[in-house]
């Protein structure tokens, strides 16, 4: 549909840590679909890279760069070469997360501070660097990836995660705001359950094998079935999207309703 149309969107976390969707793969290929010019961002550079491939195997154009978030100086190389590459940054996605199990008892300090560099400082870094150019150009979105973790039990004790994320999403609303009379806008996407490469990575401890942590999860949305990556990706690209043009500092839960919740459904 050309929704993004001669944009540039520049995704932070674009490749997926395992064979199959992943919510920042999907999203890229989904902004490129939509006619973006799609910069692909990873720690992993091979993961970047399968994520371009797919973008140019359908006719799409993109870019694969490599970049720890944690890292001004890296996140300032990146838009440098996306700056050089494509002269301005219309769209930027910050998808990158990381969980620790814990609850505060077993949670170490060191592991609370990484997650919160990851899930966090990250996105103020990318920010950083990013804003200035959509000031001048005066027009931006930004679009972050959260988690119904940031405002609900979700069912797993990780407290530097649900912690990170809470700091994620007013993060967003005091760009939002800040910067809405400047032409950018700040929006907050609350993933709910969703079957991904990361999910099985992430928490698979906490289940026997696959199948179990599946039926566990998809029992407890209130439409019986995890969303996907593509749930996560299509959200985006309207938020990003001139569709979206006086929406800012907006959390969008995409979790098949289950924010609405007490923990029960029929
Ligand atoms: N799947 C779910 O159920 C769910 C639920 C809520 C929120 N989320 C959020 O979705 C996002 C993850 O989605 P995904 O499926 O794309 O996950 P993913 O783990 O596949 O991550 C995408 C990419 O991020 C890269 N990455 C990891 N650390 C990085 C770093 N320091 N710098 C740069 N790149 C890095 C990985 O190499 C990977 O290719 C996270 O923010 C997560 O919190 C997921």
């Amino acid at each position: 549909m050309g929704r993004l149309q001669a944009k540039t969107v520049l995704v932070f976390g674009a490749g997926s840590v395992g064979d199959g969707w992943g919510n920042g793969k999907a999203a890229a290929v989904a902004y490129s679909r939509e006619g973006g010019r799609v910069a692909c961002v990873d720690i992993d550079v091979a993961a970047a890279e399968a994520t371009v491939a797919i973008i140019r195997s359908e006719g799409g154009e993109a870019l694969a760069l490599s970049a720890d978030v944690t890292c001004a100086a890296q996140i300032a190389t990146v838009v440098r070469r996306v700056m050089d590459h494509w002269g301005r940054i219309d769209v930027l996605h910050n998808n990158v997360g990381m969980n620790l199990p814990g609850g505060v008892a077993e949670a170490t300090e060191e592991g609370w501070k990484r997650v919160f560099d990851v899930n966090l400082t990250s996105v103020f870094l990318t920010c950083k660097a990013v804003l200035p150019q959509m000031v001048r150009q005066g027009t931006g979105a930004i679009v972050n990836v959260s988690s119904l973790a940031s405002i609900r039990w979700t069912g797993y004790p990780y407290v530097s995660y649900c912690a990170s994320k809470a700091g994620l999403n007013q993060l967003t609303r005091s760009i939002a705001i800040e910067y809405a009379a400047r032409g950018i806008r700040a929006n907050v996407i609350l993933p709910g359950l969703i079957d991904t490469p990361h999910v099985a990575k992430q928490i698979g401890g906490y289940h026997s094998d696959a199948e179990d942590m599946r039926r566990k999860r998809a029992a407890m949305v209130p439409m019986k079935h995890q969303g996907d990556g593509w749930d996560i990706a299509w959200a985006s690209v309207f938020l990003a999207s001139d569709q979206a043009k006086f929406i800012t500092g907006v959390e969008l839960p995409v979790d098949g309703g289950q924010s609405c919740t007490v923990g029960g459904s029929i």
